[in-house]
């Protein structure tokens, strides 16, 4: 069994940032199950299927093979032998992936995956349901979470610096809705695991949060 690190929270909070950081100190891999979300998003986005259909999506699953490998430490995610990382970033995207991951089927398929990960190498693994459902016995597990507000106002400062005309107001209540959908969701909703140790980054930094984690580390 390898050394686990659970990071949960909603999105925006910073976890892939975070934890990117924590695994490179560590010298763990990061593993990113957000991705694996959106790449069978990619899938079903590329097949037509709206997200409110679910014998679709179920049906479409059985086509949808998510492979993650690392290419100079960071995570590549395949999609039926296709690279497609680069396209997982987009609202689009992150929308079908909060909307279908709600459904048993696509939840089921991408466990394993990521328990397995997990059992193989020591791991730094960010998610909603990490802490909760996929390594209820990690070693460390962490609640990263942030205002509604600051993440919000991240997302609009990290759009803007790549050149990307966002409006602030749109990007909070796309974050407030995404919230929504994934704490109220029946299936691993995101919620704080009792035994993890809750981080409020809204007046912390990047490195100061990483400290802090790396802290309740071996
Ligand atoms: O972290 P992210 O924004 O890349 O995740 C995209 C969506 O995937 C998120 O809104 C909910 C879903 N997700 C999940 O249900 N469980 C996880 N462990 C990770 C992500």
């Amino acid at each position: 069994m390898g050394y686990n690190v659970a990071i949960d929270g909603p999105a925006g909070a910073g976890k892939s940032t975070i934890a990117r950081l924590v695994a490179k100190r560590k010298g763990y891999i990061y593993v990113d199950t957000g991705a694996m979300y959106r790449g069978l998003a990619v899938h079903f986005l590329d097949r037509g299927i709206n997200p409110g259909d679910r014998a679709g999506i179920i049906e479409a699953l059985k086509e949808a093979e998510v492979k993650i490998c690392y290419e100079n430490g960071i995570q590549q995610v395949y999609l039926n032998e296709k690279n497609i990382t680069e396209r997982l970033r987009s609202e689009e995207v992150g929308r079908m992936a909060s909307q279908t991951s709600s459904i048993q089927e696509v939840r089921a398929k991408l466990l394993e995956l990521q328990k397995n990960l997990a059992k193989e190498q020591d791991v730094v693994m960010d998610g909603r349901d990490i802490g909760t459902c996929v390594l209820p016995d990690a070693d460390v597990k962490v609640f990263l979470t942030a205002s509604a507000e600051r993440r919000a106002k991240r997302r609009y400062d990290e759009l803007m610096q790549k050149g990307i005309e966002c409006d602030l107001a749109t990007i909070e209540r796309d974050i407030r809705e995404r919230d929504e959908q994934d704490s109220t969701r029946e299936l691993a909703p995101l919620k704080q695991a009792e035994d993890a140790v809750l981080v409020d980054s809204s007046d912390m930094t990047i490195e100061e949060v990483a400290d802090a984690i790396l802290s309740l580390c071996k």
